[in-house]
């Protein structure tokens, strides 16, 4: 990749870079002045069928902080428009799906997703941001899990409840529901990669209300069965989730080349479990909002914590949250960059 930074790529292979490479999940969202002003005129769904918007947002934070990697701007519940789901974004709150999927019927209802037919306005985008992008380009998709619990719950849940029970009471439709949407996602994901996208993540957000013995059961076969389908494409994948300490050994097993750590997670003992995978974290996003010197301390422990070793993508634990000073955001990428000086 002539004249590319390819930081994230090498990182991502597990070798030696001159130091760790920096993005952000939600790096493009509504701490940035400029995405605030961009939302008093569209909405996020009208954001992310016209490529043209959709591509300047996914450009702004690699322009405005100097990040080593763009993240494709869509949200992980696009691609259920295109599978024939009713859902609508809140503000504030998330994702809302108007019939719920409680049933042998709604499940049935869920569409096959052919990716350009349903979504081509994504991978438009991809292909815009190909034609101009110094630094990699990450695709994404959600979990079957993560997706399900939108779907089964009908929005945001604090106890998924209702996804849970739906598990536990109807195991057979449940495996039919997460085999649905993992042929759905590894499609999606395909198409990304064809476009042009030069790694994807896995958003398993939500997978950290299981048990190890849960996950293993009821997800864990689906997500090994995603990672298989990937393979073959030749894209290092990061597999990501939020409280999985628990999980991280069996989410390894299941797939990716690199591990997203959350900020609840050591990293210390994550390399002690993962042994060389590659890993993605993990300073906690609420530290965004800290005076700089504690800010300046954290980033610096979790170098130290890394100590040097190869395979090391800077990132927070969680996204970005609205309200971020965007000063802040721009002061860790610098120091990042300072490091190698
Ligand atoms: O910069 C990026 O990271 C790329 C864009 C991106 C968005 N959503 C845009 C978005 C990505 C990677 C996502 C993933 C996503 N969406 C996840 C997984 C990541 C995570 O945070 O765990 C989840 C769980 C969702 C579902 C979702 N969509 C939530 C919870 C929300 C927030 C609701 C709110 O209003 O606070 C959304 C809406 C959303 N997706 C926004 C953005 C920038 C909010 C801003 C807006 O409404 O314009």
């Amino acid at each position: 990749m002539g004249g590319v930074n390819d930081l994230i790529l090498k990182a991502a292979r597990g070798e030696a870079t001159p130091r760790p490479p920096v993005w952000f999940m939600r790096q493009a969202g509504r701490y940035q002045k400029s995405y605030r002003t961009l939302r008093e005129r569209y909405t996020l769904p009208e954001i992310v069928r016209q490529p043209e918007l959709a591509a300047q947002v996914t450009l702004s934070p690699v322009e405005e902080l100097g990040v080593d990697a763009a993240i494709l701007f869509a949200d992980i519940t696009t691609p259920l428009y295109g599978m024939g789901v009713d859902l609508e974004l809140v503000e504030g709150k998330g994702p809302v799906i108007h019939r719920p999927i409680r049933d042998e019927k709604g499940v049935e209802a869920l569409l096959p997703l052919e990716p350009e037919e349903a979504v081509p306005f994504v991978l438009q985008t991809i292909r815009i941001l190909k034609r101009v992008l110094k630094v990699p380009l990450i695709g994404f998709a959600g979990a079957p899990f993560t997706l399900a619990s939108y779907l089964v719950e009908g929005g945001p849940s604090r106890h998924f409840l209702q996804v849970k029970a739906f598990m536990y009471r109807e195991e057979a439709l449940w495996h039919r529901l997460m085999e649905r949407l993992t042929e759905a996602m590894a499609r999606y994901l395909k198409a990304q990669k064809e476009a042009g996208a030069d790694l994807l993540q896995i958003f398993d957000s939500w997978v950290g209300a299981l048990s190890p013995a849960d996950y293993r059961r009821y997800v864990k076969p689906h997500m090994a069965r995603l990672f298989q389908a990937l393979k073959p494409l030749g894209v290092p994948v990061i597999h990501f989730g939020v409280g999985t300490m628990g999980l991280l050994k069996d989410m390894r097993e299941a797939g990716g080349e690199v591990l997203g750590l959350d900020h609840h997670t050591p990293l210390p003992w994550a390399r002690e479990v993962l042994g060389r995978v590659p890993v993605q974290g993990n300073l906690d996003p609420v530290l965004l909002f800290a005076p700089k010197e504690v800010l300046q301390r954290e980033v610096l422990r979790i170098l130290a914590e890394n100590g040097g070793r190869p395979g090391h993508i800077f990132n927070l634990g969680h996204g970005i949250l609205p309200k971020t000073p965007e000063e802040n955001v721009r002061y860790v990428v610098e120091l990042l960059k300072e490091v190698a000086a």
